[in-house]
């Protein structure tokens, strides 16, 4: 009890002499409490004293101190003293461990009587032993990535005292990152800012263990620890957003851009790889990214007029995975790749040649699928065509008529649209439009001549052809055929389809009839020429038919009048001189020309040496004086031809009596005609001297009249001469049943066509002997010569001259 008090009572430091005044009999058993680590021979108690012993007996009684086998004697006695002393190093540390109580049992052993007695050390703990760390280095390897929180264990700090003087507290050295986390059983290090190898790749950190002993003791461990790279930086873009233009059409490989992004972690963890993030499959085709250096390039077809601009996701992964992002927008700039496109978005086709200039006729667009300036178009078309662009609204533009068309000029139009657009260079397209043209009537036929002439031999037959018209309509199809037709007229009363019709699709003139010259010798008629189109149109031109004679007339001898019919005798005077007129043979041909060209024979006479008659004149002469052996009674027969191939001719019979008397005409009766026909002529011949004598008075009157205004040695007849209607040919009496021919006309007849004067000879003589009779000139000259000598004169007649020769 006492020492349990006094030890505790009092401090280590208070030291062992207290102890050593301690004893203890447990049932005579001493006991000490003694600190640990005593020096030896330092005193724990006097035995002596403590078991009431004299000092004298102890040598003799041998007193000693007996250890239980091989135990190290702790303890000894000093027999002069009787004190229980230290003989050797008592280790509480290495002698009972951890153990609360430390008791050392010894005996002593007493002899002379032989007593034993116990004695019981009870050895205190002494801060003998600081805290001590198994290494005082620890390396440690802790991650970057570890969480705030995280526990890292420490080994502990042994300390081989016990109680107060063993481990007591850990002081972790201030630092940023971990603090110390300490209970009953371990020791560890808790993160309370989590690492970052960026900033600090190693700590160095000192762990104080402390005892509480007194003198405090402590052990202090370095902890060294590495921090260990975690993938905690994501790669990091140079830009947010890289935005870029690349022209369209770029060649393959072209580079866009290059992105790049930095990690700033090391190793794999700083490894860049690029990619695009979501990217739509069409998108893929075009653009592609290096994986290594983020070049991104063009793999595929860039087309502004697709898309003009891209928008995608590119990634930037790190070796772990961490991953950023940047946004690349790359527009596309259009080139001028695309030619205008002309559209026809309507046309008029054919286009009729009558529209009036202006006219739309077609609405074109052109369009470009660039943009800006390669988008502006200009539309044109050639020129030298009656046609031109107007721009309308926007992108269109009417094709309308400059001019008037025509058809038959330009039937078809090839019009060639050129669209070009201001890009550079520029691009263009033509588009040919072909427009034909619509016909509209709007030619008459036209003929090749501007009058026909048809000639005919007259007595043609029936249904032969005349001649041929054309004419031409350049129109088309039905607008352009040609249909003729005789126009309605009258050729002497009657209908011309009487005389002529028309082949209405050759223009084949055929004569319905014969002609007859002697009946006209010309006629004019109207052809039609009409197209098929509708309104038709026409023109009309004239036909002019002349009939040609043909010989088919033969002379007709008007005086001396057939044989049988009149008997005439020409008085010839007995003093006739060689040379004097004695008659005359008049004699026509209804033929003209050639056909009516009368030459005169005499054929057979009674004295052929006497008479001569003109070959053209018909005028019987005498060729020599009449003497009186000349018989009285003279015949002539006179042939009269015409000088038509072949030529006809007439003969007539011609009497001549010499004699200068009247009187000794009876006397004739004897020539082979009766004495009525006698009586008759006589009758004839008095009423023609006096009518002739009458005409000439009346004559004279006028032009007596009229040669106080005109001194002209001509004489002009307006009207004609008419022969009187007992000498005409039997076929002059009647034409078509109609009537009688106009006595201007009959008179016509018998002259030649043309103005010739040497066509027609018609020749008569004013001598009052052999003027045949009631021959009148039916119409007055205007102007008439008083004397009418032997000329000649020229007297027109309706557009036809006659050669009147005068003889006195
Ligand atoms: C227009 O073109 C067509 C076909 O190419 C050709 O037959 C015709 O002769 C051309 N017409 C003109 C007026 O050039
Ligand atoms: C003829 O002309 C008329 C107008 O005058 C026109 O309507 C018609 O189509 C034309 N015929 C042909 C065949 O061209
Ligand atoms: C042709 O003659 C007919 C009949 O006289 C007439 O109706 C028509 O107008 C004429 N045509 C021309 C083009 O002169």
């Amino acid at each position: 009890m006492m020492e349990d008090k006094g030890f505790s009572a009092r401090g280590l430091t208070l030291g062992f002499a207290f102890f050593m005044l301690l004893q203890h009999f447990v049932r005579g058993d001493l006991s000490y409490s003694i600190p640990e680590e005593m020096k030896r021979q330092a005193v724990i108690g006097n035995i002596a004293m403590d078991l009431g012993l004299e000092l004298s007996k102890l040598s003799s009684r041998k007193v000693r101190i007996d250890s239980e086998g091989t135990r190290k004697r702790y303890c000894d006695i000093n027999l002069s003293t009787g004190d229980l002393i230290v003989s050797e190093r008592i280790d509480r540390d290495s002698l009972c461990g951890k153990r609360a109580s430390c008791v050392l049992k010894v005996d002593l052993v007493l002899e002379n009587p032989l007593e034993l007695q116990r004695i019981t050390l009870n050895i205190q703990d002494v801060n003998d032993n600081p805290p001590l760390f198994k290494n005082n280095l620890i390396e440690m390897e802790i991650s970057e990535s570890a969480e705030k929180g995280n526990r890292f264990s420490i080994e502990e700090a042994h300390d081989a005292d016990i109680g107060q003087n063993s481990v007591q507290r850990y002081d972790l050295q201030k630092n940023e990152n971990f603090i110390l986390a300490v209970d009953s059983n371990k020791v560890e290090l808790v993160l309370e800012n989590k690492l970052d190898r960026e900033r600090q790749n190693e700590i160095n950190l000192l762990l104080t263990a402390l005892d509480g002993g007194t003198p405090q003791r402590s052990g202090t461990l370095a902890i060294h620890v590495t921090v260990l790279d975690a993938n905690d930086n994501a790669p990091v873009f140079s830009q947010a957003v890289y935005k870029v233009s690349v022209p369209e059409n770029s060649p393959l490989d072209t580079v866009v851009v290059t992105v790049s992004a930095t990690d700033a972690d090391e190793g794999v963890n700083g490894e860049v790889t690029y990619d695009f993030g979501h990217v739509s499959e069409e998108d893929a085709k075009i653009f592609s990214i290096d994986p290594k250096t983020g070049q991104i390039t063009v793999i595929g077809e860039t087309d502004f007029e697709e898309v003009t601009s891209f928008e995608m996701r590119v990634t930037a992964k790190d070796g772990l995975g961490l991953t950023s992002y940047a946004k690349v927008i790359i527009e596309v700039t259009d080139v001028n790749d695309n030619a205008p496109v002309i559209y026809l978005k309507s046309m008029t086709n054919p286009i009729p040649e009558n529209v009036s200039p202006g006219t739309e006729v077609g609405i074109i667009n052109v369009q470009d699928r660039d943009s800006e300036s390669n988008r502006q178009v200009r539309c044109s078309i050639q020129q030298n065509i009656p046609f031109k662009l107007v721009p309308s609204i926007k992108s269109y533009y009417s094709l309308v008529t400059t001019g008037q068309l025509d058809r038959e000029l330009v039937p078809n139009y090839n019009i060639t649209i050129t669209a070009t657009d201001e890009g550079s260079p520029s691009l263009s397209s033509s588009k040919i439009v072909q427009f034909s043209v619509a016909d509209v009537n709007d030619n008459p036929p036209v003929f090749e001549e501007q009058s026909y002439s048809a000639y005919v031999t007259e007595n043609n037959k029936p249904g032969s052809t005349l001649c041929s018209v054309t004419a031409r309509d350049p129109d088309w199809r039905q607008n352009g055929t040609v249909i003729y037709s005789l126009l309605p007229g009258e050729v002497n009363g009657a209908p011309v389809s009487s005389y002529l019709s028309v082949n209405g699709d050759t223009g084949v003139i055929h004569a319905v009839r014969s002609f007859d010259y002697e009946q006209f010798r010309s006629f004019k008629v109207q052809v039609m020429a009409r197209d098929n189109g509708s309104p038709p149109l026409s023109s009309n031109v004239t036909i002019s038919v002349f009939i040609t004679d043909v010989n088919d007339n033969s002379p007709q001898i008007l005086y001396p009048a057939p044989e049988g019919s009149s008997f005439m005798t020409e008085l010839v005077p007995k003093a006739a001189h060689g040379g004097s007129l004695v008659s005359k043979v008049i004699a026509v041909d209804a033929d003209s020309g050639q056909n009516a060209w009368l030459s005169y024979h005499i054929v057979k006479s009674t004295d052929p040496g006497l008479f001569t008659i003109g070959v053209h004149s018909g005028e019987i002469r005498t060729q020599r004086d009449i003497s009186e052996s000349d018989s009285m009674k003279q015949n002539l027969i006179v042939a009269v031809k015409d000088n038509g191939q072949p030529s006809l001719s007439a003969t007539c019979s011609m009497y001549l009596l010499i004699s200068d008397n009247l009187a000794e005409v009876p006397e004739l009766k004897d020539m082979s005609y009766d004495e009525n026909s006698s009586k008759l002529t006589s009758y004839l011949i008095v009423a023609l001297v006096s009518v002739s004598t009458f005409f000439l008075i009346f004559i004279i009157i006028i032009l007596g009249l009229r040669f106080c205004r005109r001194r002209k040695p001509r004489m002009f007849f307006d009207g004609a001469v008419t022969i009187p209607s007992a000498y005409l040919p039997p076929n002059y009496a009647e034409v078509d049943g109609t009537g009688t021919l106009r006595s201007t006309y009959n008179y016509d007849a018998y002259l030649t066509t043309g103005s010739r004067t040497s066509d027609f000879k018609f020749v008569t003589s004013y001598n009052d002997n052999t003027l045949p009779a009631n021959q009148t000139i039916r119409k007055s000259p205007t102007d008439f010569a008083s004397e009418y000598g032997d000329c000649d004169h020229s007297v027109e007649v309706g557009g036809n001259k006659l050669l009147i020769h005068f003889y006195t």
